[in-house]
């Protein structure tokens, strides 16, 4: 896509200044001095100062300035061609290295990973979670006990967003149904896999990294550990079970989907297709709420309703609100108790994207990820503190402020427009007791409704939202795809909150321009004046992705050539560097529509001029989700999930005729689990085990900063 004259590159924010002082005041409490002398002089040292040359060989010192904002070479490697093998590829000149595959210790004493899937759910509490999702990477202090800017050592702390029953359990006695019979420890062992991971690794000498199996800090969080509900809505009578009468307190976190960080050094895990897991036995009416949020009676046929009446809505019927939240988590104090923040409101939350406001202001970016929903905005009450960054006040700036969502215009096909950031408070724009909203925690519970009722903009399910650390006030949003847009009839969320979720039909629209949107797009904004806490901004698109040969309304951005070919956006992640990384999770079918495309894969871009090159491309059915880097950007995180998803993959086991590829009914989740190393084997190879989510390690041969 051409470049747009206000792409100043150049120019620092304000929030990248100050989060460049907390990562020093985190490493170092006694540099006091820069931070009282305001943001804009301390930035000048840290930016102007600092260059990616200059942190050659650094690892361990927290005095290491940080990397320019403005990166020599954007995009610096020989971009990969696409791949429908069962292998990572990453550039020449690059290394990659698997670590924390699902079901391998989290700490010292934790039972080995059995390869036929045996273990019950008191080993998998004790082993990494299944499908990685999105994670982050905190640098020790000097001390090596809290958080700094260390790229030696650090933790790896990362999302396991659901299970793959096929792969998950061994099969049992039932000939026609591998899960039968299906019971309550089962449920436990698939609660063991989701959640989130803190392990700590240390990257060598010779630049491989090892988790550090003997360290207090490892820990995994489950869908069964004890958290707090805190914010507005904490206490509320739809938060209430009869196991947590005070309906404060919520056993265990679900489909952690991508994540967050905050200057004050925890991570923020964001609980996403709650839904899924939920379904009742016997007959039920389901409410609006339910309705609304796509709570049905099967679920996604994970069954747990069948065995722990937890999930069974008509023993539980206030267990799903206590999910879809944003939950906080202190991964340096392994015994603190995550707290879901409600005042983020409730959603299908991909992930939580924190910018600091010059004024210390936090502001938290959030998609809705299904059919039609909607892009958030949080804006804090309270300012951060900078000098005191771990200080208690700063630990609870996510419990008090103003849920915004986002309206979009513009003139149809201009690719451009205008939108506005509505409050979602109780009193405001309709947002009353007669309109179903008493108090601001029902506002909170049922925030669609509540988006719904202000006109928000139904967009192509927002996955991930990443701000330009060089370029203030501009954050960017993944849209996935949406193959409910522009068919008819046509419908919209209704205003009064009653529609089923991702029900809705609506026609094309400025920001959402091709109905049936298979490939997807990334929109980006610009906050008014560059300020995080405007509401009002401007937008453009970054790109639509698809097959350039195609044109007229489905035709893909300038910026798409035979060469970079993707569809389905999701992961995006600016590095500190400037750059963008793009991954995708769409078809992997290579054919059609998505012909050339291959399979998943992820994209680096370069924000100021739209060139995209690809990267990297994951295994057989896999969806390349998550990435961070060491703060040298020199050592690059990337997850793997879902490897040996069949879907329609060309080289997908088939039934008929035998022998012959894509040909014949793929293979059912039965057939898979009876030979379950038949389409993957990432990331053991060999003859037994079977496919695992894990995370790959990627440096520069020369050690040099990734994707110069
Ligand atoms: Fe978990 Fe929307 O991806
Ligand atoms: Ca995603
Ligand atoms: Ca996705």
């Amino acid at each position: 896509m051409s470049k747009h004259e206000d792409d100043v590159v150049s120019n620092p924010s304000a929030n990248v200044h100050l989060q460049e002082l907390v990562d020093q005041r985190l490493a170092n409490p006694s540099r006091r001095d820069a931070i009282r002398r305001g943001f804009g002089l301390a930035a000048v040292s840290f930016i102007g100062g600092g260059s990616a040359a200059a942190l050659a060989g650094c690892g361990g010192s927290d005095d290491d300035p940080a990397p320019a904002a403005t990166p020599s070479r954007p995009l610096g490697f020989s971009p990969v061609n696409t791949s429908s093998g069962d292998a990572v590829i990453v550039p020449s000149g690059y290394s990659a290295q698997t670590i924390l595959p699902w079901g391998d210790p989290i700490r010292a004493g934790a039972p080995v990973f059995a390869r036929d899937a045996s273990q019950g759910w008191q080993a998998q509490d004790q082993q990494v979670g299944d499908n990685h999702d999105g994670m982050h990477f905190f640098g020790f202090n000097d001390a090596g006990n809290g958080p700094g800017t260390r790229s030696d050592e650090g933790l790896l702390v990362m999302n396991h967003e659901y299970v793959n029953p096929e792969y998950l359990y061994a099969p049992g006695d039932d000939a026609n149904d591998w899960l039968l019979p299906f019971t309550s420890d089962k449920v436990r062992k698939a609660l063991a896999a989701h959640g989130v991971s803190v392990a700590h690794v240390v990257r060598a000498a010779n630049g491989t990294v090892s988790h550090k199996l003997d360290s207090s800090f490892n820990r995994r969080i489950t869908g069964y550990t004890p958290m707090t509900l805190s914010g507005p809505a904490a206490g509320d009578p739809l938060l209430r079970t009869a196991a947590d009468p005070t309906g404060r307190e919520v056993l265990g976190t679900l489909n952690n989907c991508a994540h967050g960080y905050t200057p004050w050094g925890t991570y923020l895990t964001c609980e996403e297709n709650f839904n899924g897991y939920f379904g009742w036995n016997g007959t039920r009416t389901p409410t609006a709420l339910e309705n609304r949020y796509g709570i049905t009676q099967i679920g996604f046929e994970y069954r747990w309703h069948t065995a722990d009446p937890r999930f069974d809505v008509n023993a539980t019927p206030n267990e799903p609100n206590r999910h879809g939240w944003v939950v906080e988590i202190d991964p340096f104090d392994p015994n603190s108790k995550p707290v879901k923040r409600t005042a983020l409101g409730r959603i299908k939350h991909e992930n939580a994207e924190h910018v600091l406001a010059a004024d210390g202001t936090v502001v938290v970016y959030m998609g809705d990820d299904e059919r039609n929903e909607y892009i958030y905005k949080f804006v804090s009450s309270g300012r951060f503190d900078a000098a005191n960054p771990r200080s208690a006040a700063n630990r609870n700036l996510l419990d008090s402020g103003t849920l915004y969502v986002a309206k979009l215009e513009g003139a149809a096909g201009s690719g451009r427009g205008t939108g506005t950031w509505i409050p979602l408070v109780q009193g405001q724009n309709g947002l009353t007791a007669e309109n179903g909203f008493p108090d601001q925690a029902s506002i909170l519970i049922n925030t669609r409704a509540a988006a719904d009722r202000v006109g928000a903009t139904m967009m192509d399910r927002p996955e991930w939202i990443s701000a330009n650390p060089n370029k203030r006030g501009e954050v960017l949003c993944t849209l996935t795809n949406n193959n409910r847009r522009g068919t008819t009839p046509a419908s919209s969320n209704a205003a009064s909150g009653a529609n089923v979720a991702g029900a809705a039909r609506p026609a094309v629209d400025a920001a959402n321009p091709r109905s049936n949107n298979l490939w997807g797009h990334i929109i980006r904004w610009n906050e008014a004046s560059g300020d995080p806490k405007a509401t009002s901004f401007t937008w453009d698109f970054f790109v639509l992705a698809g097959q350039p040969s195609v044109s007229g309304e489905r035709a893909p951005s300038s910026n798409i050539n035979a060469d970079n070919l993707f569809n389905s956006p999701d992961g995006l992640w600016f590095d500190r560097n400037g750059r963008l990384w793009i991954q995708s999770d769409g078809s992997f079918t290579n054919a059609g529509d998505y012909a050339n495309m291959g399979n998943n894969q992820m994209l680096c871009a370069d924000p100021a001029t739209g060139e995209i090159r690809r990267f990297l491309v994951g295994p057989s059915g896999c969806e390349v989700t998550g990435v961070v880097m060491t703060p040298d950007s020199r050592t690059m995180f990337v997850n793997i999930q879902h490897p040996g998803e069949l879907g329609g993959h060309p080289n997908a086991p088939r039934n008929a005729p035998t022998g012959q590829q894509q040909i014949g009914t793929v293979w059912s989740l039965n057939q898979t689990a009876r030979d379950p190393t038949r389409f993957s084997r990432f990331p053991d190879g060999g003859g037994s085990g079977r496919p695992r989510s894990a995370t790959v390690v990627i440096r520069k041969l020369d050690d040099g900063v990734i994707g110069s």
